[in-house]
């Protein structure tokens, strides 16, 4: 019998608890080894939950064990970089949630790691493992929309901001607001469909409005923790809008986790000359394309998939062939953490920024 893929769980919150840890358990090529987490109750649940590994609080005894081949980061994003980091460097394969770091410098850190260790290290992108999103991107490849001029991304809640005052609202911790959250996501999909234009400049406004009376903020739904009664801090961008050229499209974009209008949206539009599809996010899109002198409208049928099973799985699969590499790479995912940090630094002096290289 061949032997099973070792790994381990750092941090045992929300998302390895949704997803990560239910999508290994169904890979019987898997063995989960430990679960990490700086607060051990939550990893000793973790452990008595799925009936497996070992819980533990301090991800470096992870480390000193010959036998994980992988692990998966779930902590909140000031840890990715270091855990990453120091993980790559026992020569464990990664596979670390998005955004891949804090801002692009630390990102950088982490690819260095990768390539002078020869780990694979994969970022959470997951909409790269979203048929839609596939879909779209063979699409594009074959130049069924034309030449894509223009590129808009909506992503807009009514009142939505995570766990204000806790660590999504505490730039030290979270590095940003809603676009290093949402945004990542959305910039990660234009840039995997448009195959990675080169970004040009970048003009960008954010604002800190809506939540920073936080015993004030009148909300609709809570999501992450209900911190309401948290004296913490709010300092991240609850909205932001800009503009990105690029040696291909311009890419321009609005979001907010909460604004004052109660018409939520989340799509992206790829505007062409030949046609245009509205991704629906996180579900199927409608196509318009010009034909023998009509516009056709349509909105496929394909196969629909879960996509954090096949992040997974792929990841797996990568462990046993390293040498492959996945669409999720720090090679590629990198251009968007550049993206981003182009984006905060435009707004945060209001001048537009030219990217260098
Ligand atoms: N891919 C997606 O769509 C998606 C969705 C949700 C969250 N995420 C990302 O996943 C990460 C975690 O988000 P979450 O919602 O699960 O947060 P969470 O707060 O629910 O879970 C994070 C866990 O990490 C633990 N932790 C913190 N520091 C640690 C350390 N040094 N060592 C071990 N454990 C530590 C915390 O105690 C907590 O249990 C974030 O980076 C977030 O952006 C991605």
């Amino acid at each position: 019998m061949e032997k099973k893929i070792v790994v381990a769980i750092i941090g045992c919150g929300t998302i390895a608890n949704s997803q990560h840890i239910p999508a290994y358990l169904k890979n019987e090529d898997v063995e989960i080894k430990y679960f990490c987490d700086i607060i051990l109750e939550k990893a000793e649940a973790a452990v008595k939950k799925y009936g497996c590994g070992i819980a533990v609080q301090d991800y470096h005894e992870i480390l000193k064990d010959p036998e994980v081949d992988g692990v998966s980061i779930c902590t909140p994003n000031h840890m990715h970089s270091i855990i990453s980091i120091d993980c790559l460097n026992a020569k464990k394969h990664v596979l670390c949630e998005k955004p891949a770091a804090k801002n692009y410098e630390e990102a950088l850190k982490m690819q260095e790691a990768a390539h002078r260790n020869n780990c694979i290290l994969n970022i959470g992108v997951v909409n790269r493992f979203n048929n839609a999103v596939r879909t779209i991107k063979t699409m594009i490849d074959h130049g069924e929309l034309g030449k894509v001029h223009h590129v808009h991304v909506s992503f807009r809640a009514f009142r939505s901001i995570p766990g204000i005052g806790g660590a999504f609202t505490t730039k030290d911790i979270a590095g940003g607001g809603v676009l290093i959250d949402w945004g990542v996501h959305y910039l990660d999909i234009v840039m995997y469909c448009m195959s990675d234009p080169k970004p040009l400049t970048a003009s960008a406004e954010q604002f800190c409005v809506l939540g920073k009376d936080i015993p004030n903020y009148i909300y609709t739904s809570m999501w992450a923790e209900d911190t309401r009664n948290v004296q913490g801090v709010y300092d991240v961008d609850d909205s932001i809008t800009g503009l990105i050229r690029t040696k291909g499209p311009v890419i321009s974009f609005i979001g907010a986790w909460a604004q004052n209008v109660n018409v939520p949206e989340s799509y992206i539009d790829f505007l062409g000359d030949k046609g245009g599809i509205r991704l629906h996010y996180g579900e199927n899109f409608d196509l318009v394309v010009s034909k023998n002198g009509s516009l056709i409208q349509s909105t496929p049928i394909f196969k629909s998939n879960h996509h954090f099973i096949d992040e997974i799985n792929s990841f797996v699969d990568n462990i046993k062939h390293p040498e492959k590499r996945l669409p999720s790479h720090i090679d590629t995912v990198i251009i968007t953490a550049k993206m981003m940090q182009g984006i905060y630094d435009s707004a945060a002096s209001h001048k537009e920024i030219k990217f260098k290289n």
